[in-house]
């Protein structure tokens, strides 16, 4: 992701989450984050974040345009996206936090190897009031070919 992707990112951000993150995070997250593109006939069809700290890291956001959803794209990039940051980063573990109304995400994530290891008590905001966060993990051995 480059800095001039990012109003892109926020257009897409904006259509699926009632708390968007902002322009500012997104800046943010390109200096600070590991930032990657899904690309779908050169549009901008979803992303990812993670936060790394040492062997452990944090996917902070994981999202797919709203035209682009319900196509095997999220399933297909998280395969890649989990077989990628094992490769590249020495990173042993990384966990994510889901809002438990979310049933496609949660459905997603299992597929992907990822388990369920707890839960944060109205840690999301929605237009329905606080929801709980379910909170997962995957290590590298949950990884599926
Ligand atoms: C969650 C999300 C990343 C899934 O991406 P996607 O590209 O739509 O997912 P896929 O097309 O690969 O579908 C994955 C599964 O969910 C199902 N699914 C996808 N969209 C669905 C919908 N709107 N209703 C019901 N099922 C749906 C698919 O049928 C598929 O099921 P299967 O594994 O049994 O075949 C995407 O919906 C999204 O970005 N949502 C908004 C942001 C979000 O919630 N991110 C996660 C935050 S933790």
């Amino acid at each position: 992701m480059l800095e001039n992707d990012i109003p892109q990112v926020v257009a897409i951000e904006e259509k699926l989450y009632f708390r968007p993150w902002s322009n500012q995070s997104f800046i943010y997250a390109q200096k600070n984050y590991i930032c990657t593109l899904f690309i779908s006939h050169d549009e901008i069809a979803g992303y990812a974040i993670l936060d790394k700290v040492d062997g452990q890291s944090q996917l902070l956001n994981f999202s797919i345009a709203l035209e682009y959803q319900n196509q095997g794209i999220g399933t297909t990039a998280l395969r890649i996206l989990l077989k990628n940051y094992y490769k590249d980063l020495q990173i042993d573990i990384i966990y994510l936090e889901v809002n438990v109304s979310n049933g496609v995400a949660i459905k997603l994530y299992k597929k992907a190897g990822f388990k369920a290891m707890g839960r944060r008590l109205g840690y999301y905001q929605t237009s329905e009031g606080k929801q709980d966060a379910i909170t997962m993990y995957h290590s590298k051995n949950q990884l599926i070919a």
